[in-house]
């Protein structure tokens, strides 16, 4: 390999490094209005998402969670996190197995590949 095929590939490296690292930036701020991520970090509008990841739904000591999503029963995983990011409102219905599952939190519309960086870093929270 020459020189210049190397430096290349490092700027390609670079460059997708980077654009996956700001895909998820803007995301995280949105969560932000609403979550804190780190360890002990207070409530907001929604709850501390320290540790969200394996851990069951609406399992917190957040005092204003839904209905739905008190009464939980699932355990956030990539898949169910991914349409939850994506859809909230849409995924509380499937999550629940009822169609009038209501929740709280509105559709952030993170769908695919920002929804995928999203999983990456709540799965970094532990
Ligand atoms: C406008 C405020 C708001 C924004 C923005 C928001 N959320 Fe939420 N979120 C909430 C509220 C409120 C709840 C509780 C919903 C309920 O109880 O029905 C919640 C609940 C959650 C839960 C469930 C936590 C648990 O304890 O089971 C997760 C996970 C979550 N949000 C992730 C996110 C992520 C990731 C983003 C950014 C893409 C985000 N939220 C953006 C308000 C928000």
């Amino acid at each position: 390999m020459n020189k210049a095929i190397i430096a290349a590939s490092a700027l390609t490296m670079l460059t997708t490094g980077f654009v996956a690292t700001t895909a998820f930036a803007g995301a995280e701020s949105k969560c932000k209005a609403c979550h804190t991520f780190e360890q002990g970090g207070k409530h907001k509008t929604g709850p501390n998402l320290f540790g969200v990841m394996g851990s069951k739904a609406g399992s917190t000591d957040f005092k204003k969670y839904g209905k739905s999503l008190k009464a939980g029963g699932w355990v956030w995983d990539d898949e169910n996190m991914k349409a939850w990011v994506c859809d909230s409102k849409k995924a509380i219905k499937a999550l629940t197995g009822d169609d009038h599952a209501k929740t709280k939190m509105g559709k952030q519309k993170k769908c695919g590949e920002k929804a995928d960086a999203i999983v990456a870093f709540l799965n970094t929270l532990k």
